[in-house]
């Protein structure tokens, strides 16, 4: 009998999935304070993670841990050079949740040109009546499109914006051409030359020291006055002092943020206060469909690994 902690709670369907199975028997651990975590995780062969951190402290306990099974496909709050060390297996919902970022992605796009929390805002106000010059507003036909980082989500991305008949610039320089050329899109060497000539920008790469701050004020303001970019990726990415100030100088059109320097995002963050921006709480995949997709998908994972048939695209290279 195997014993998974289920860490955080998940999608009912996920559970019910487990509960299926009789080999396996689980706990869900709702505290997940540092001492809750080192006294409960020994018993365990494998468990769950959503947010809370697996850091070596705690790590340094769970010493019949086998498998650590990501809700997500993001891992910076897993300690990755220890569980490589103790040859412990990191998993992701590789296959859940693309779609999801995905629509998140042309939600804020189509939010932020065409106006609409203005628009909204008039309405209620009483004025219907407005004079057309008053809110600007913009269409994605024919405009230009980059989308920086061409893995799973960003691959779901690009067929969405082609739909709106745009023009696909993608910057990955790990992604060959020929995989772009095949998706509609058109791979570019530099991101500042994507940056420079893109009406809408979309981050999908890691934060990596590559790429944090790599969106700061020198290259905001290289880019087009008409310009909307969007991270769903990783807070970090984009210096948010920088698109504050950007913002205000009119140097881009809008942005929409998903993902923060620190989440929860702080409350004297100057964000908060800017009317050009849109802002969600690290929940582009909290569809009803994604959540149970990925309940699903973490449990599965966890079944598979143990009766060695997980698919190698589940398991993070360490
Ligand atoms: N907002 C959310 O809820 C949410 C959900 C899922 C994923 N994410 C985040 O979205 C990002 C993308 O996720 P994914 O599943 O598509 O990841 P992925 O690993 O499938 O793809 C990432 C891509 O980024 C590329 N890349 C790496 N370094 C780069 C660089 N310096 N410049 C350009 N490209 C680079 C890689 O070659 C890869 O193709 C990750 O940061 C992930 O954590 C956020």
């Amino acid at each position: 009998m195997y014993k998974i902690a289920i860490i955080e709670e998940i999608h009912k369907d996920g559970i019910d999935l487990l509960e299926r199975h009789p080999d396996f028997e689980y706990e869900l651990i709702s505290d997940v304070s540092e001492k809750n975590l080192i006294n409960k995780l020994p018993k365990f062969d494998a468990c769950t993670l959503r947010v809370s951190k697996l850091d070596e402290k705690i790590l340094k306990s769970c010493s019949k841990l086998k498998a650590i099974s990501r809700h997500g496909v993001g891992y910076d709050n897993v300690d990755l050079n220890y569980i490589k060390k103790k040859n412990i297996t990191l998993l992701v919902t590789a296959t859940a949740n693309a779609v999801a970022v995905a629509e998140h992605v042309i939600s804020m796009f189509l939010f932020l040109s065409k106006a609409m929390s203005n628009y909204d805002k008039e309405v209620r106000n009483g004025n219907f009546k407005l004079n057309s010059k008053k809110i600007k507003t913009f269409e994605m036909l024919n405009k230009d499109i980059l989308i920086a980082g061409f893995g799973r989500i960003g691959k779901k991305l690009i067929s969405r914006c082609l739909a709106f008949d745009t023009n696909v610039y993608v910057y990955d320089p790990y992604v060959d051409e020929k995989i772009i050329k095949k998706s509609g899109g058109i791979k570019i060497n530099s991101i500042i030359d994507g940056l420079k000539i893109a009406d809408y920008v979309s981050l999908h790469m890691p934060l990596t020291k590559e790429t944090k701050n790599l969106i700061n004020y020198s290259i905001l303001k290289q880019m087009k006055k008409n310009a909307i970019i969007v991270n769903t990726a990783r807070g970090g990415i984009i210096n948010e002092i920088d698109l504050d100030k950007a913002l205000n100088e009119n140097l881009i059109f809008g942005a929409g943020l998903d993902v923060f320097e620190k989440e929860p995002i702080n409350l004297d963050n100057p964000l908060l206060g800017n009317k050009k921006v849109i802002l969600s709480p690290h929940s582009a995949t909290f569809t009803d469909e994604c959540t149970s997709r990925m309940g699903i998908e973490t449990i599965k994972n966890i079944i598979d690994f143990f009766e060695n048939k997980i698919d190698k695209s589940m398991i993070v290279k360490l």
